[in-house]
């Protein structure tokens, strides 16, 4: 079967039934388009867990604040069907914002304590927009596997608990950041930087990769560890909105030691540009 785009909730769930009837199992990406490689491994990975796979392409507006890149975020639907139909997806599903937000609608879906730190902190109100719409796209598409990126390691952390503690019929799989050659992680935003700008962001994979040379040398105090990415990135000319060592399961920032497994988080912005990036030291080896 060729690809099929709809538009519904109601088309959707008639194009995975038809599938699923076939025994077939669903393989899910959720995301907002201007796909790239990283997508497209999601894509390959769901693929692997799966027998069909659907990719939703949605710019969510409630997990964007007042400020945020709402308006601007780039959208290119006809680029992106074609790059599904490459890895042989079977169904994109490209609702309207009314479609996913009935009118009137007054639900939303909060997990407490990993949102409180990091992203959570400096984006209010985001991850209750993520959590929302990943619900709600969960229970269009029914049981499936469901794939994410570490890239997003909050988001991917936040959408493993509302899943489990909300019963949904999915199993959440995380797969490792996707980078360009020179260490910068792909991310749809890049599309925005300057090339100046592109040069200063790879001031993030460089500083986690060095954390995570030191750590691997036996560097466990957590300013150690900091002091020099935060050094890093002002040298480079980034604005810094947080470099943060945190428990890698629950998100609580860590003071003082780490332990034998920590989280790495960044955010900086290059120009206007919101950068993130992260490397679990103890567990991966880094950019
Ligand atoms: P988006 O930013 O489009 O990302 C969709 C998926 O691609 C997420 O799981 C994200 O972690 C993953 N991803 C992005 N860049 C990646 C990279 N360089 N390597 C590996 N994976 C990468 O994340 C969202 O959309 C939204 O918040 C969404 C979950 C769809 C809810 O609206």
């Amino acid at each position: 079967m060729s690809l099929e785009v709809v538009h519904t909730v109601s088309e959707l769930r008639r194009a995975i039934g038809e599938r699923a009837r076939e025994g077939g199992t669903l393989g899910f990406v959720p995301t907002m388009g201007a796909l790239h490689e990283g997508h497209r491994v999601l894509m390959r990975e769901a693929k692997r867990r799966a027998s069909f796979t659907l990719v939703s392409i949605f710019v969510n507006p409630t997990q964007f604040g007042p400020k945020e890149d709402l308006s601007r975020y780039p959208r290119d639907l006809e680029g992106d069907v074609a790059k599904c139909a490459a890895e042989d997806v079977a169904i994109v599903f490209a609702p309207s914002v009314a479609e996913m937000y009935p009118d009137g609608e007054r639900t939303r879906v909060h997990v407490s304590g990993l949102t409180e730190h990091l992203c959570g902190a400096s984006r209010p109100g985001h991850f209750d927009g993520v959590a929302t719409v990943v619900t709600k796209l969960f229970a269009a598409s029914g049981p499936c596997v469901a794939v994410f990126g570490r890239k997003d390691y909050q988001q991917l952390q936040v959408i493993k608990r509302f899943t489990r503690d909300l019963l949904l019929p999915v199993e959440i799989l995380g797969v490792p950041t996707v980078r360009e050659a020179d260490g910068l992680a792909l991310s749809s935003r890049n599309a925005y930087l300057s090339p100046e700008d592109r040069r200063r962001a790879l001031s993030i994979p460089r500083a986690l990769a060095a954390a995570a040379r030191a750590f691997a040398a036996g560097e466990r105090s957590t300013v150690a560890l900091k002091a020099p990415a935060v050094q890093a990135l002002t040298d480079a000319g980034l604005r810094i909105d947080y470099v943060a060592l945190a428990d890698p399961d629950d998100l609580v920032p860590l003071d003082d030691r780490t332990k034998e497994r920590a989280l790495l988080a960044i955010a900086a912005f290059a120009g206007t540009t919101r950068l993130i990036d992260n490397v679990v030291l103890g567990e991966e080896t880094g950019p």
